[in-house]
This record gives C-alpha cells, structure tokens and sequence, in this order.
C-alpha cells in the first residue's frame, strides 16, 4: 500500500508559492506515495499552561496530533522569514512534539523544501528547520537539497510550475524521497 505522507506548508496565506510548488509536487508523486496537506493555520501559539496541571488542551492541537498519527512520513515546505522557517511551522513542531514523550514527529522521514522568490533560495529556513528536526529525531533527506530561488519567475498565471527543468528537479526530489520513505518508514 502507498505510505501515507503528511504536506506541512510553512505559508499560511492563500497566494503561497510555497502551496503552489507543494501541490505541483504532489502532483508529480509516484503511486508509492499517497500525499496529503495538513493545515497548521488555526494551531494556537503553544503554551505550556494551556494543557498541564489539569488544563484541557485547545480542540485543535488535540485534532493535529490525532491526524498526523495517520502519517508515516511528512514532507515541509518552507519560506524564509528573517532567514528562519516561519512561526507558524515551528509552532506545529512544537505542539505536536507534546505532551513529553509522545511527540509525533519521531523517527518519521522527512524531506524539506525551502522556496522563495529572493535569491538565497531559504537556505536559512531549511537549515534552521532542520536543527529542530534532529532533535525530533526524524531521518531527513539529504540528497538532493531543495532550495528553490527566484522562485515566482517559474510559475505561470495559472500557478503551475512553467519551467522544465525545475519539474524534473522536483520529480527526481520527490521520487527519490518516496525510496527514502521506503527505506526509512517504521515497519
Ligand atoms: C520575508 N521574505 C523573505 N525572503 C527571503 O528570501 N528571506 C528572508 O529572510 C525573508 N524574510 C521575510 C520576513 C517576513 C516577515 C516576510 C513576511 C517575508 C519574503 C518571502 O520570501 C515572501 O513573502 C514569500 O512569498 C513567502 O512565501 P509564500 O507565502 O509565498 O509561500
């Protein structure tokens, strides 16, 4: 059966060139492979008060961290703030990494992509989301490394990836990950 992938978008407006390339990626996707966004917009800001010493967590960290036990492996795209991943994707690292030992992000296989229309191409962001990814002890891939620069320049008006030889890179990252997944995946 195909695994099951998690999509976590670091963007969380509705024009994200972040949202566009994953869905292109997505639609490249080998059959071994079933991909599915995972929204992390209405996640609260974690706060520790807010589910211990008795207190009821927030209905969506509970309903975040159901669903993404459904995944056995997750894939990030990522912007660059202030040459960091987002707030909004750290958060849902930290919320589903909660309670203390039962975080579920732990030894799924990760993959992230960092895009921006600047020149850096996120390096920033996917370095710093990977610092975070070794302590959640998640085996990333890190052939071929996906920073994707200038990147509003290779979609068309109707927001799909225009350029040829960026559809081949994104197909050989994804069909590479899906080996990854395989070899990687908790049995
Ligand atoms: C940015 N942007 C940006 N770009 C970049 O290449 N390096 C950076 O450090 C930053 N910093 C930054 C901070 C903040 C607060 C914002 C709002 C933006 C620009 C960013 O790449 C651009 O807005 C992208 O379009 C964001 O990705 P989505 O939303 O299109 O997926």
């Amino acid at each position: 059966p195909a695994k099951k992938i998690a999509v976590i978008i670091g963007s969380l407006r509705k024009d994200s060139i972040n949202r566009k390339f994953a869905h292109e990626v997505i639609a490249l996707a080998p059959e071994s492979l079933n991909l599915e966004i995972v929204e992390i917009g209405e996640l609260a800001i974690y706060n520790q008060d807010l589910e211990e010493n008795g207190a009821v967590p927030p209905q969506a960290w509970t309903q975040f961290r159901e669903r993404m036990q459904e995944f056995e492996g997750v894939l990030f795209f990522t912007p660059e703030y202030n040459r960091s991943t987002t707030a909004a994707l750290k958060n849902a690292l930290d919320v589903g990494s909660r309670p203390y030992g039962s975080s579920v992000w732990t030894g799924k296989p990760a993959g992230v992509v960092s895009i921006t229309p600047g020149a850096t191409g996120a390096f920033g962001a996917n370095h710093h989301l990977r610092q975070s990814l070794v302590f959640l002890d998640m085996p990333v891939l890190q052939q071929p490394e996906m920073y994707i620069g200038s990147a509003a320049k290779l979609l068309g008006d109707d927001g799909k990836v225009n350029n040829e030889d960026t559809k081949k890179f994104l197909k050989k990252f994804i069909d590479t990950y899906a080996v990854w997944v395989e070899t990687n995946a908790k049995k």
